[in-house]
């Protein structure tokens, strides 16, 4: 196999690289990734800033909590990225192209976006792919924030999962955290206890604002979210993906479970983040960073 311009090899570190994706995929070995997630802009016309916001318990805080208690907040820094593209599909198309080549023979893509791209992106991956190889769309169900009045609130994201072989491919049924049975009362006390493995519509929390997962970087995604996708589509050891990185939830999550991980975000902000998120890694699985722009 070649080497990649990020100096990619199957027993090296974990990578982390502030680059345009583009190049990068190109330059990649063909079947390398077990996993690829991608989470690209949702082409929402807007750019995407979250301000990040500090809570401090002190004596003298402006803000009341529980229990009376008092807080100061500190607004810190804004992290942004730009959500609006005349024509989206000659954007992610190239990409996409460039991720079936790079996944492994037993390889899953899991493609996250929302409404808006969600049933172009079906028509374009079952070309790519074929539709044989169509294996779940997943809906990610949440409930927070202003809901409309005049339309159906959409609270769901949509993530596309296809395989490259579907005669041949990773799910990992067992390893999946399951979760607690709607009616536990239809079911044996046995089962109920177990609890049951996830359908494809997925009840999950947002990221919390004041949880400690967060890192203040616009369209976090949760860490449960991506356990459940590693946990089944891949393997300990395996080399997982992530070209459209933001605050590196794939590594981070990827690290948790012993997976070996490539992240490309092409904005310095995330590259920082990414930097406090995730530090050096560990002595058995150390991480390179790598800017294109130096
Ligand atoms: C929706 S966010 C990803 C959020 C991420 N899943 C997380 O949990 O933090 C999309 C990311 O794609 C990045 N991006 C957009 N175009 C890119 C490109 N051409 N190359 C690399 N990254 C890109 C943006 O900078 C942004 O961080």
């Amino acid at each position: 196999m070649a080497g990649s311009r990020l100096g990619w090899q199957p027993d090296g570190p974990n990578l982390v690289a502030c680059c345009d994706n583009l190049p990068e995929l190109l330059a990649l070995p063909d079947g390398a990734f077990a996993l690829a997630y991608l989470d690209p802009p949702f082409n929402t016309g807007r750019t995407q800033a979250r301000q990040s916001i500090t809570t401090t318990q002190t004596a003298e805080g402006g803000r009341r909590g529980f229990k009376g208690l008092r807080y100061s907040q500190q607004v810190g820094g804004v992290s942004s990225f730009d959500d609006a593209f005349d024509d989206y599909w000659s954007f992610l198309g190239p990409r996409l192209a460039q991720l079936w080549r790079v996944l492994a023979p037993n390889g899953t893509l899991y493609l996250h976006l929302d409404y808006r791209e969600v049933h172009y992106a079906k028509v374009a991956l079952d070309q790519l792919f074929g539709r044989q190889c169509f294996l779940n769309e997943i809906i990610w169900a949440y409930d927070y924030g202003a809901k409309s009045k005049t339309r159906w609130p959409a609270k769901h994201d949509n993530i596309l999962v296809y395989v490259k072989d579907p005669a041949n491919y990773v799910f990992n049924a067992q390893a999946v955290d399951r979760e607690p049975y709607m009616a536990p009362g239809l079911v044996t006390a046995e089962q109920a206890a177990r609890g049951k493995l996830p359908t494809d519509v997925w009840w999950h929390t947002i990221v919390s604002p004041t949880g400690k997962e967060k890192t203040g970087y616009a369209t976090q995604k949760p860490e449960g979210v991506l356990r459940r996708i590693i946990q089944a589509s891949s393997n300990p050891g395996d080399w997982v993906l992530d070209c459209f990185a933001g605050s590196g939830t794939t590594g981070a999550v990827a690290a948790q479970l012993g997976r070996r991980f490539v992240l490309i975000d092409q904005n310095p902000q995330a590259m920082a983040v990414m930097k406090d998120r995730l530090g050096a890694g560990s002595s058995a699985a150390p991480i390179r960073y790598y800017d294109c722009s130096s």
